[in-house]
This record gives structure tokens, sequence and C-alpha cells, in this order.
């Protein structure tokens, strides 16, 4: 979370740092602020609220052809001017940006800086004073930068400016995404490559405890040695309208509607020259190998990776744990001899995931990871990488990552079971194709959806969603959309669960969304319907055409049995952005939270 971006050339850099800001908002939107510096010194801006608040206060008349800039996501302090970023030293003299966690800036706080006085809350600002100290007592920036690096624990992406070198911008990265950016006579810092799509497409990979001293003509990196790191440039495959919402009104719509198309690009990568499925030979061997699969993911990812275990275990026959990262680092359970560790993530970098990450690394397991940006942290730093191939997804909440992580687990489960000897007894190509046109059928059903929103949505403080089996996994789902981006308090629960306890909070009219996709258990899930009418619920049924009955509210297409989450979860994405439309909630960013979770 936090987005960071700096820029330095022949140009003015304020609309270059907004712009790259604005493509960063996805990270953390509570306030923004950027630093531009000139010949009679830096200029901070600073804004609680979003970028386009910061733009409102930004002297257009400072011209400045370096600076940094930050959008944040309040981790120490809360979201005001005074602890947004860029902070500056005591003195005056450095400016910084920050993204992650510093875990010990009360103890260097003590150690090092007990007579300097802070202006905020910030563990920001303790590095930026440490640069200062440094630099007081005689080292060079780029020594006083260093030796403030070597006291930090946590993670950190960093942007730093002297107020006496006009040349440089001082970068770093530790476990926070970081990448610098090439251009012919200027060169730029980003979290992520799509911030500064608009001047380059060329970037620098780095890693972590590297430091980069960015020049408008060069780029050094080096360790914390201080020794010189090569490294080659990649082409950021990105095209700028992909990051655009075009006629669209939010983010969070288009990438509904792109679903159909990213699972036919999903069939398409994932095939060879023969029509059949394909998935590398090292990952096939590494799924054989195992006798565990345990699948480690945070929100929609856990909870595709719930649905992902009914398809490894049905097709593959290989036992799957499915658990939730931010829990697994802390409360290992007993692992099996030879597991393999599979985690997902839309965005590689998610703390909590990365965190089980290295602790695997460390006991020597294999790990693989889906996410949909490759070059991620957790892509990078996995044995083995599967790609969702979704285009970026902007909004906060997720949507088509979530369809496509099912699609590549609903592969992988097919390509492991036919290397293992398996039979599968139906066609995947075939019936993920007919995912994608019954996909289409929903996307076009908006209008429907939108009513079902009114009438069930518009007044409730609540809402519960019920399945049994896969449809279960998917309530959990779409319980997590509604939540998060209408604030109505949304829970799954398995349908049989519900007279356990959960019941007593069905009120007269207390909106109840039951999925009724599997022939096996459609008659239990009805009769669970039936003991919340009972209690006065007001329930939405969605069924599939084959089981559906008179009193549903929605049916959706027929599709393999297995598959139906690809296709059920849909109309609850369409609930949830309708029920935050009509509610004025802000779709695509929602309170509270950021696209990528970056601290732990
Ligand atoms: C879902 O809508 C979320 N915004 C959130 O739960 C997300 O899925 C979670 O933070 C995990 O992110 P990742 O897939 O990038 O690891």
């Amino acid at each position: 979370m936090c987005g960071i971006v700096g820029y330095i050339g022949n140009n003015d850099s304020k609309e270059i740092l907004l712009k790259g800001l604005e493509k960063l908002e996805y990270r953390g939107y509570d306030s923004a602020g950027i630093a531009v510096k000139n010949e009679n010194g830096i200029h901070v801006f600073k804004a609680k609220g979003r970028i386009a608040d910061l733009r409102g206060i930004v002297n257009e008349n400072v011209m400045a052809e370096i600076g940094i800039g930050h959008t944040r996501w309040a981790t120490h302090g809360v979201p005001s001017m005074v602890n947004s970023h860029p902070h500056q030293s005591e003195s005056g003299r450095f400016t910084l940006v920050h993204n992650g966690v510093i875990e010990n800036y009360d103890l260097l706080k003590r150690e090092y800086l007990a007579d300097v006085r802070f202006e905020s809350e910030t563990d920001t600002e303790v590095i930026v004073q440490l640069v200062d100290k440094f630099a007081h007592e005689g080292f060079e920036t780029l020594e006083a930068f260093r030796n403030t690096l070597k006291l930090l624990h946590g993670s950190y992406a960093l942007a730093l400016l002297d107020a006496e070198d006009n040349e440089t911008i001082y970068v770093a990265k530790n476990k926070s995404p970081l990448l610098v950016g090439l251009g012919d006579g200027f060169n730029v810092v980003a979290s992520d490559a799509m911030a500064m799509l608009q001047v380059t497409n060329q970037y620098v990979e780095l890693m972590d405890k590297e430091i980069v001293i960015v020049a408008k003509d060069e780029v050094t990196i080096q360790n914390l040695a201080g020794e010189t790191i090569n490294r080659t440039p990649y082409t950021a495959e990105l095209d700028a309208s992909d990051i655009e919402k075009g006629t669209y009104p939010h983010y969070m719509l288009k990438e509904i509607d792109e679903q159909p198309a990213v699972l036919r690009k999903i069939i398409q990568a994932y095939q060879n020259d023969q029509g059949q499925l394909k998935i590398e030979e090292e990952i096939i061997s590494a799924v054989k190998a195992a006798d565990r699969i345990y699948i480690i993911a945070a929100g929609t990812s856990y909870h595709a990776g719930l649905v992902g275990k009914q398809f490894i275990e049905n097709l593959a026959k290989v036992p799957v744990e499915v658990h939730i990262s931010s829990e697994f680092g802390y409360n290992m359970p007993l692992l099996s001899e030879r597991p393999l560790f599979i985690f997902i993530s839309q965005s590689g970098e998610t703390a909590d995931s990365r965190a089980v990450l290295v602790q695997v690394k460390e006991m020597g397991y294999p790990a693989l990871t889906i996410t949909n940006v490759p070059g991620s942290t957790l892509s990078r730093e996995a044995d083995y990488t599967l790609l969702l191939h979704a285009g970026p997804e902007i909004a906060v909440a997720s949507t088509k990552a979530y369809t496509a992580q099912l699609a590549v687990l609903g592969i992988l489960a097919e390509v492991t079971a036919k290397s293992r000897g398996l039979e599968v007894s139906f066609d995947l190509i075939h019936e993920l194709g007919l995912a994608a046109n019954a996909m289409e059928v929903l996307c076009d059903s908006k209008e429907i959806i939108e009513v079902m929103a009114r009438e069930f949505l518009s007044v409730t403080r609540n809402c519960f969603f019920i399945g049994r089996g896969i449809d279960f996994y998917v309530g959990l789902e779409g319980a997590l959309k509604l939540k998060e981006i209408s604030y109505i308090q949304a829970e799954g629960f398995a349908g049989g669960e519900l007279k356990h306890g959960t019941i007593a909070l069905i009120e007269e009219g207390t909106p109840v969304i039951a999925l009724a996709t599997q022939e096996s258990v459609n008659l239990s899930i009805r009769g669970n319907v039936k003991e919340v009418v009972a209690r006065g619920a007001n329930p939405c049924i969605i069924s599939m055409n084959g089981l559906n009955m008179d009193e549903d509210s929605f049916v959706i297409p027929e599709v393999h049995e297995l598959l139906t989450p690809l296709i059920s979860v849909i109309p609850l994405q369409l609930l949830a952005y309708y029920a935050a439309l009509h509610r004025d909630c802000d779709v695509d960013k929602p309170r509270n939270l950021a696209k990528s979770v970056t601290v732990e």
C-alpha cells in the first residue's frame, strides 16, 4: 500500500508526478503529497484526501525538474496533513517518501534521535531524520542514506531528495515494490510501471536491499556494501488503454465485463499447438511430487483457493489445504512430508502471503505463485509462476482476477490429472468456452441485477449469503464483495451451519442470498432457505438453469457443475456494484482499503 513516484529530467515534474500518483491511487488514498526542487529550494505540497485535492493546492507557478510524490494508506498515525508524505528532516535538508513499515522505528527514535523534534506520528519520519543525523556527522548523502538503511527493520520503498543536490534522487527498496523507469534525458521512479507508462515503458527491476542513485542521464544500482550491480531493463508489456476506464463509469464495472475475454485469453495462453491444455513440465512434476498442496492466500484470492481445492482434489486427486496467509505463518499446521505451496495473489505483492513464502523457502519447500503481475515479488521469489493474463485490475474489489484464478487452478488440476494418468470425464477447454459464453449472458443482465440490488439491498444494514459445497465458497466471495464496497455488513455461511447460531440474526426483511447451482444439495439448500423465510428473511435465490424453481430470483446459464463458481459469482459482483452505487459509495476506492496490501 502507498504509492511512490519520482522524476528527474528536463521537464517540469509536477504534472508527471500528479499523473503518476493518479495511476497509483489504487494503492492508498488517505492523503497525498509531492516535493519538487528547483534553484529556490524544495517545495512541498500536501493534502488530506485524494490526488484531486492535492492538485487543487499545488502552486502552478513553481517550476522544478526534479521531484518525488506519494499517495498514502495510513499505518502509523491518522490520515492528516501532518502525517502525509513527503516528510522532511528537522533541518529541512532532506525530504522523503516511503511505502512500507519500519518495525523498529520507536527503538531507533529513542536510541539515535532523542534530541530531534518530530512533526508526525509516522514511522517514516525516523528514516529522514536518521539520514540528516548521519549527514550532520559528516557523511556524504549516499553514505548517510546507506547507514540509515542498515539500521532499518521492516519494509520500505524510498525516494529521497537532498536540498543541496540538484542532480539526484536517492532510492532504496526492501520488501515493498519499486521500479526505476528509463527515459531519454530523464528517469523516473514508481511503485508500479503503470504509474509512469505515460513517459516510458522501459523499466529496471530492483531487488531487496538495493540502493539506486537516479540522475537524469544515469541510473546506478548498488548493494548495501556499495558494490555496483548491472541489470538489463525490460519493456513493460502494458497497453496504456488497459489502465483507462474508457466509457465505463467505474473500473469495477469494466473489469466485470472483461471476464469473458479474460477467460478466452487464458484458454489460449494455456493451450498447445495440438489444442490441448498445457502447463510447464517442471510445474506439473512439482505438483505430482507433492503428497499435499498448501494453498496460501488472502481475501478474494483465499476464496479462489477454496474453490481451487475442489478442482485439484476432484480431478488430480491430490489432497489440498487452504490457509489464510496472515494466520499460517504464526500458526503453522503439521506439514506433510512432501508439501508443495501454492500462493495465489492478484498483485503478487501481498505482504502476508510473502511472509509465508519467505518462511517456506527457508524450510526448503517448493513454491508456485499464481499471479496477475509478472515480475511481482511473489512471482520472483517462488520457484514457479502461473500467470492469470487478466490485464491490470485497478478497482480495489477484485473481480476478473478471481475468475481468472479459478480458470488457472482448473487448468492446473486438469493437466496434473492427465499427467497422472487419471481420467477427466469432460473436455475442460470446451467447458471453459461455454463458461465464457455464459459469462457474456450474465454481463448482459445488468438491468435485472440492478433491480434486484434495489429490491434486496437498498435499505438493509446486513445481508447473508448461503450455499452448500462449492456454492458456500462463492457465497463467501459474494459477501466480501458486498461488504467491501457497499459497507453493508455481509457474511457468507454454509447453508447447514446457520441453524447452529447465525439464524438468531435473521429478522423481518433480512436479505438472504442463496446459491443453488449443485444438484446434490439443491433440495437441502432450499430447505435452509425455508428455515430463514420462516423467521422473516427476504430470500433471493440464484440458481442454475436445470435446477431452478418458481421462487428463484435469478437463473444463471447451465455450465459444468464444477465450473459454476466462474459464473455464479458474476451476479454477486454486480449486486455488490449496484448496491454500492445506490448508496453513493465510492465503488472503485472504498473507504479504509487499498488494492495492494503490502503491510503485514
Ligand atoms: C478483494 O476484493 C480484495 N480487495 C482483497 O481481499 C484481495 O483479494 C486481497 O487483499 C488479496 O490480494 P492479492 O490477491 O493481491 O494477494
